[in-house]
């Protein structure tokens, strides 16, 4: 309470409050942007070569590289969908379980696939070539698409050396990969050759993924503006200033949701409802750590450039718990508004619904005893739901410049130098 008499003292000490709130506000901000470079990653010499990402951005969009030849990455990753695809679950070959993440900003992740299960990204860009939800195809037909044409092969071999005689289908059958018969059947010196030539396809492919980074968006610009004291209303709008002060504060969000990436880029089990009551439930990390214990493309294994460095060593310091059980990772939440169905199994349509979720946390199924329960009702009102959203609506970003963004065909046609 303040007495007339101490009114003056009074309403500085109010002004310094308020002040050391905002800079505790802005300290926050900073922690959370800008976006860095992506770590680096000394499992894939490959990873910073630039022509080798212009390789790897021909293979993304090549449906060449699927059993039927119409399916590639790009159809789930689709660039004028923020990478994402706008589906529930993924549609390739057969329908998944699993909403298609965004990969703009997947080089800052520590563990890739929402359960983990690979470490690297090359590693990771393998799978789908082989899953038959996926791409459906082999690692033997793959490098016999490289092989088959004049200009992947030609980038190809200047990249990484000659390439196995894949047209000998004797020795490469058609559809050879592990786990079958025609894989079986070859000669181990030519296995070697596939998986050798199968792995430079997934380091190319990182190449290319790491030029695809989380734009600048309202948020950054107004943290930009901190220092220089700028007015902040024409940055970033009231309602996401508002709602930025409850990520940070009473929401809780920051908890899991930091850093520059907006995630501990761990695993969390928040109890979500399934989005298909009758099939079994999704193990999430709980599998995902067991199938990265297994994994044939390890970083710490033969087919990585520095299999004793801090970030191949990494998986085997990697802990799990009970609590794992059904947890998946946090996601970043840069570029959010532009990428729902939401959370792994795509049970929210829109960015309210996941609103309203973490207000109420109504549905809630906890699957074991173990769960965490870090998560507590919002109880937040209509009008402090509306400025969260509108702050996580503040973290669109640019999209990547449009060459990065469009086909570099097999047949030789560019996209076009203009920009859009
Ligand atoms: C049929 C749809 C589909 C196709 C085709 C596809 N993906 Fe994915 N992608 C997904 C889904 C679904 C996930 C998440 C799966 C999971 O976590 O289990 C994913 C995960 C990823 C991730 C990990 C992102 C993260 O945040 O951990 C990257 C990177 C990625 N895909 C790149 C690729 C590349 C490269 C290709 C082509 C070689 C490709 N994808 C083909 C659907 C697809
Ligand atoms: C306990 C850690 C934790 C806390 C606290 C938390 N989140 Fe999350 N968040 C996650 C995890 C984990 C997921 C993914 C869950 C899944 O798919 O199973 C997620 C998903 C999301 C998604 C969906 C993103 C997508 O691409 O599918 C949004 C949006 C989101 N959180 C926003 C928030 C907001 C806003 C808050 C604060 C009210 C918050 N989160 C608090 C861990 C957390």
């Amino acid at each position: 309470m303040c007495m007339i008499a101490a009114m003056t003292v009074c309403l500085t000490l109010a002004a310094s409050q308020t002040s050391d709130a905002a800079d505790r506000l802005h300290a926050m901000a900073k922690s959370l942007s800008p976006v860095p470079p992506p770590p680096t990653n000394p499992t894939n010499a490959f990873a910073l070569s630039p022509a080798a990402a212009l390789f790897g951005q021909r293979l993304f969009f090549d449906p060449g590289l699927s059993r039927a030849g119409d399916v590639s990455c790009s159809t789930c990753h689709d660039p004028t969908l923020a990478f994402a695809d706008g589906k529930q679950v993924a549609e390739g070959l057969n329908t998944g379980t699993i909403n298609s993440p965004t990969i703009l900003g997947a080089a800052h992740h520590r563990w890739l696939f929402l359960d983990g299960r690979a470490d690297t990204l090359w590693s990771q860009a393998l799978g789908p070539i082989e899953n038959d939800l996926e791409m459906g195809s082999s690692r033997t037909d793959a490098v016999r698409h490289i092989a088959g044409n004049e200009i992947l092969r030609a980038e190809y071999t200047a990249l990484f050396g000659p390439l196995p005689d894949v047209e000998n289908l004797d020795r490469f059958p058609v559809n050879a990969r592990p786990g079958r018969p025609q894989w079986e059947a070859m000669g181990t010196e030519d296995q070697h050759a596939i998986t050798s030539a199968f792995v430079n396809l997934g380091k190319a492919i990182e190449a290319y993924e790491r030029l695809l980074q989380p734009g600048h968006s309202d948020f950054d610009r107004w943290v930009a503006s901190i220092d220089a004291g700028t007015s902040s209303t024409e940055l970033m709008s009231p309602a996401a200033h508002r709602g930025f002060g409850l990520f940070a504060g009473d929401a809780g969000c920051r908890q899991c949701h930091f850093g520059p990436m907006f995630s501990d880029l761990e695993f969390h089990d928040l109890a979500l409802p399934p989005r298909d009551p009758a099939a079994a439930p999704l193990p999430g990390r709980g599998a995902g750590y067991e199938l990265l214990r297994k994994r044939e493309f390890a970083a710490d294994g033969i087919w990585s450039a520095a299999p004793g460095s801090t970030k191949a060593r990494r998986a085997a310091g990697a802990r799990i718990g009970p609590e794992h059980w059904g947890s998946f990772r946090t996601p970043s939440l840069r570029n959010v508004a532009k990428t729902g169905p939401y959370m792994h199994a795509g049970q929210f349509e829109t960015l309210s619904e996941v609103l309203a979720f973490y207000n109420t946390l109504d549905g809630q199924v906890r699957r074991h005893h173990h769960a965490e329960s870090v998560l507590q009702p919002l109880n937040f009102t209509p009008d402090q739901l509306a400025d969260l959203e509108a702050f996580l609506k503040a973290l669109s970003g640019d999209p990547p410049a449009i060459l990065l963004r469009k086909p570099r065909r097999s047949n030789g046609t560019e996209p076009p130098k203009s920009a859009e």
